[in-house]
């Protein structure tokens, strides 16, 4: 039988690096192709593992570069595309939009063409609950697929404008494509800006945790490994042309996620520094998964397990951070909060 060929985009990142993992080791009859340009965000050494494995291999290649990804889809015919490569960070959208249209928009629809060019067989755009803008503290109130796209900062934009092409060319050409939009991804590899491995890190280092604002805005947590299966299950049964939600109903405030991580590393609320608050800083995130769960998918983690464990790999794996935050992160912290944390 001939091996399907899954392409990948953004497989050197957070959420796609641990994607390729998942489907390396649970498909050895697939052939992974993962495709990533290596931005400040990507890196490759979480992958050596699997590197010489003889259905894995990397491609540094950029999504917005017509003319390679036309002509690379033309020779290697992918059965699946499953779309992460993104600029995905919200502050960094704030100081410099422009490259999220670039790549996130203007990427994803050479994607697209490339993708009805050779007849691909399902197009999985990974895509974000942030796309549906803020909800207010009322804890009854959750966004389900119907939710109006109402996205405020830059980033969320442009996944919106991406979702709304991704949309399109369904309606349009019948492209077989699932958007899934999940909600804020926390586990192994995530890198160090973003506020739980910066906490992490922060606070093994005895330096300051800086948050936003009164600390109050609530973000719905999940396991990066129940977002990996919930890729999975809609890949393989997800209903051409639907949208998924994906989340766990982990809702905590950012204070409350904070104060934990200080808490299980046993050291003092005192590393909590409130600093100046996000511009247009979005209230808070919750999902309604419903849909995904008639689909068949459940996630393994609870808020309490998927820390805790997150919080032993950053223990165990400090050379992998360490290198991290050594690089482009120390300057873009630097730029980015005008005190001394
Ligand atoms: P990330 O920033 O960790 O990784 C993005 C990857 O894309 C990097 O490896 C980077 O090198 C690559 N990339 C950037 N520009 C590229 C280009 N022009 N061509 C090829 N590769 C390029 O992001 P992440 O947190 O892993 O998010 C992955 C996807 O999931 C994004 O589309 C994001 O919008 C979505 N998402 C993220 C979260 C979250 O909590 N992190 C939640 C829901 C959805
Ligand atoms: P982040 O991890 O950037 O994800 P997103 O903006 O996509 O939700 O931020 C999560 C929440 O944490 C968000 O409400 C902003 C807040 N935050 C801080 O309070 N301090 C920080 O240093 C960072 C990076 C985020």
């Amino acid at each position: 039988m001939k091996r399907k060929k899954i392409l990948v985009t953004g497989g050197a990142g957070f959420i796609g690096g641990n994607f390729v993992q998942y489907m390396v080791k649970k498909y050895p009859h697939y052939y992974i192709y993962n495709l990533d340009l290596l931005t400040y965000a990507g890196d490759l050494t979480k992958h050596r593992a699997i590197e010489k494995n003889d259905n894995y291999c990397f491609i540094k290649a950029d999504i917005a570069d017509r003319e390679f990804i036309m002509s690379f889809f033309e020779k290697e015919k992918f059965d699946y595309v499953i779309h992460f490569a993104a600029e995905s960070h919200v502050d960094r959208s704030i100081t410099n939009p422009s490259i999220f249209v670039t790549t996130n928009v203007l990427g994803t629809q050479v994607l697209l063409d490339a993708s009805k060019e050779i007849g691909i067989t399902k197009f999985i755009h990974v895509s974000t609950d942030e796309v549906y803008g803020e909800l207010d503290f009322n804890p009854k109130t959750f966004f389900t697929e119907e939710t109006p796209i109402q996205p405020n900062s830059p980033y969320s934009a442009s996944k919106a404008s991406s979702d709304l092409l991704v949309r399109a060319y369904h309606e349009t050409f019948g492209l077989p494509i699932n958007i899934t939009r999940c909600s804020n991804n926390y586990g192994p590899f995530h890198f160090p800006e973003k506020l739980i491995p910066l906490t992490i890190s922060r606070v093994l280092n005895d330096q300051k945790i800086p948050v936003y604002g009164d600390g109050k805005n609530v973000r719905d947590w999940l396991h990066v490994a129940d977002h990996c299966s919930a890729i999975d299950l809609v890949l393989h049964d997800g209903v051409n042309g639907e949208v998924y939600n994906v989340g766990g109903h982990n809702e905590r405030t950012n204070l409350e996620v904070v104060k934990t991580i200080i808490s299980i590393l046993g050291k003092s609320d005192t590393l909590i520094e409130f600093v100046t608050d996000r511009l247009g800083h979005d209230k808070r995130y919750a999902i309604d998964p419903t849909k995904l769960q008639k689909l068949g998918w459940n996630p393994t983690y609870t808020f309490e397990t998927g820390i805790t464990q997150t919080i032993k790999w950053y223990l165990e794996n400090q050379a992998w951070w360490e290198q991290i935050i050594s690089g482009e992160y120390k300057t873009y912290i630097e730029s980015q909060y005008s005190f001394e944390l």
